[in-house]
This record gives structure tokens, C-alpha cells and sequence, in this order.
């Protein structure tokens, strides 16, 4: 059912900070940041060969990042992202077998304006998993 890894989702402390590890450091080419109000959230896209690395950080009050960071003041590793071919047929044969969705359980437009669900961390080994259609 899955298929490609999207991205890999960090969030940051500093996003100014974390895109130029990235950039300078690592190396890699790095997107201009971009904020999402309606997520609560600046990201910046990573671009790797393979997949991406998204760099998040929190975007005004309430963004559902902060009580992560709070958590986490250094910053960490925050979601996975897999490619899926249809995320309506993804989510009802998860829903089938268990699995929890996220929020109203209908697919939200995600930072790359496509259609996108998260599923319960405790359902997927500790880890928040977001469903990217592609
Ligand atoms: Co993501």
C-alpha cells in the first residue's frame, strides 16, 4: 500500500539555524521558507535525491508543533511522510484493520498541495505517520 518515503519531518528551534546545517554543513539544497498559516507552521523542504527532509517550526499561537517543541527544546524527529496512490482507499482499509486517523479522518491539503492524512503514533511503532497522495 505504501509505497516511496516522501519526506522525513523535523521539527526545529530555529529554522534560520536548521537550513543553513543544511545547506552549509550538509550540503544540500534548501528551499525558502514558507508559512502555512493554515497548518500552524513555517516549513522548509530539504531536497534530496531520494526523498525530502522537511524542517518545521511552529507559525503563531496554537500551532499543534509547539507542545512538541515544548517537549523537545533541542528540536527532533517529528513524522514520516509514504507515498500513497489513494489515500481515501488507504485510509478505509486502515480504518478496517485498527489503525487510528488523525483529526476528522477526512484528508487535509499538505505542504505540497496534495491531499494528506496522519495516523495515530501508537498504531505505527511510536511514530506519527502522514499519507501523502501522489
Ligand atoms: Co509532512
Amino acid at each position: 500500500m505504501i509505497d516511496r518515503l516522501n519526506h522525513v519531518a523535523i521539527v526545529v528551534p530555529d529554522l534560520d539555524a536548521a537550513a543553513t546545517i543544511y545547506r552549509e554543513t550538509l550540503g544540500a539544497r534548501v528551499s525558502a521558507a514558507k508559512d502555512m498559516p493554515e497548518h500552524g507552521v513555517t516549513t522548509v523542504f530539504v531536497e534530496l535525491d531520494n526523498t525530502k527532509i522537511e524542517l518545521l517550526h511552529p507559525l503563531g499561537s496554537g500551532s499543534p508543533i509547539q507542545n512538541f517543541l515544548d517537549k523537545n527544546p533541542s528540536g527532533g524527529m517529528h513524522h514520516v511522510c509514504y507515498e500513497v496512490t489513494d489515500i481515501i482507499e488507504a485510509r478505509d482499509r486502515l480504518k478496517a484493520e485498527g489503525a487510528r486517523v488523525l483529526g476528522d479522518g477526512e484528508p487535509q491539503i499538505g505542504a505540497h498541495d496534495r491531499p494528506v492524512l496522519f495516523l495515530h503514533p501508537k498504531d505505527f511503532c511510536g511514530t506519527l505517520v502522514e499519507l501523502e497522495q501522489i
